[in-house]
């Protein structure tokens, strides 16, 4: 589905879209959710399940193979995530024995007459691969400039990617990695504070719940924020917004309705 830019609607409901020259658009997903508000940077390519409110990614980038982005996650620019593997175990790892043509690499070879081994391939491929799974990127979460995410990662909450960092596994919450391939720099906070921090989970109130709380002093802000949660502070509702690649429809959810209204039915 590629999302023109002057969808005013969107806008106005929260999205601040940024298209450019590629495409902003579910690639495999059926089904994109995101929450608004959030920001989608001008050249940038997205798939992901779903995206959280605050969440925002900048310029140039190609996030694909996402179940999810959480919520005020900020992702910076010349990024590329979950870019596909070509296959280890065959002879080639050249996509043209596990694709029958009629792709961009058709001048090269056409396979058309011999799917059955193109199928064969492709479940062998499939047998080594499928297993890596697709990325997931907590909440709170912060990636730097020109950061590379392989298939399968999990980025857990309140977790810093550092700039040019190649990251192969699992990162823990709050957490800084760095390097090639990334490795832990350091924690953000004391194993106390992390724990606490988890058990909060801020970004389901909202920031405003940090608002006035002593930023200068970690533990005495997360008290204060036990006792505002104490009190009843009332967790966030965001709105949502529905891509559905197979109808070309956007629809939106509110979080006080509902239902769902069609917003747009745009062109295959
Ligand atoms: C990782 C980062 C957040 C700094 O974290 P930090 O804990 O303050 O790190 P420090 O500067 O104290 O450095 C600690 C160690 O990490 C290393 N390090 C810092 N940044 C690194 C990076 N991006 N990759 C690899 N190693 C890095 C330092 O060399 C130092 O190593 P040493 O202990 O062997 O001397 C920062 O360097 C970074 O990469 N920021 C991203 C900036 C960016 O892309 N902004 C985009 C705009 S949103």
């Amino acid at each position: 589905m590629q999302i023109p830019s002057n969808l005013t609607l969107l806008r106005e409901l929260g999205l601040e879209l940024r298209t450019g020259s590629r495409d902003f658009l579910p690639f495999s997903n059926q089904r994109m959710e995101i929450e608004v508000p959030a920001m989608i940077g001008r050249d940038v390519f997205l798939d992901t399940e779903t995206m959280g409110g605050g969440s925002y990614i900048c310029t140039n980038t190609y996030a694909r193979n996402i179940k999810s982005i959480g919520r005020f996650s900020s992702i910076s620019e010349n990024n590329s995530f979950g870019c596909p593997d070509h296959a280890l175990n065959l002879i080639t790892s050249h996509a043209c024995i596990i694709n029958p043509g009629k792709t961009w690499y058709t001048p090269f070879i056409d396979f058309h007459d011999a799917t059955d081994w193109i199928n064969n391939n492709v479940a062998l491929f499939h047998k080594e691969n499928e297993n890596k799974g697709k990325i997931e990127i907590g909440n709170d979460v912060w990636i730097g400039t020109h950061v590379r995410i392989m298939n399968g990662v999990k980025i857990g909450d309140g977790a810093v990617i550092g700039s040019q960092a190649v990251v192969t596994k699992d990162v823990p919450p709050y957490t800084i990695w760095g390097g090639v391939p990334a490795k832990m720099i350091r924690k953000r906070f004391d194993d106390d504070v992390i724990e606490r921090l988890l058990q909060i989970r801020w970004w389901d109130y909202g920031p405003e719940i940090l608002k006035n709380t002593s930023s200068e002093n970690i533990r005495k802000q997360l008290d204060e924020l036990e006792e505002r949660i104490r009190n009843g502070f009332p967790k966030k509702q965001y709105d949502k917004l529905i891509f559905d690649e197979s109808t070309h429809q956007i629809w939106l959810q509110r979080s006080d309705k509902e239902g769902q209204e069609l917003l747009y039915q745009l062109n295959g």
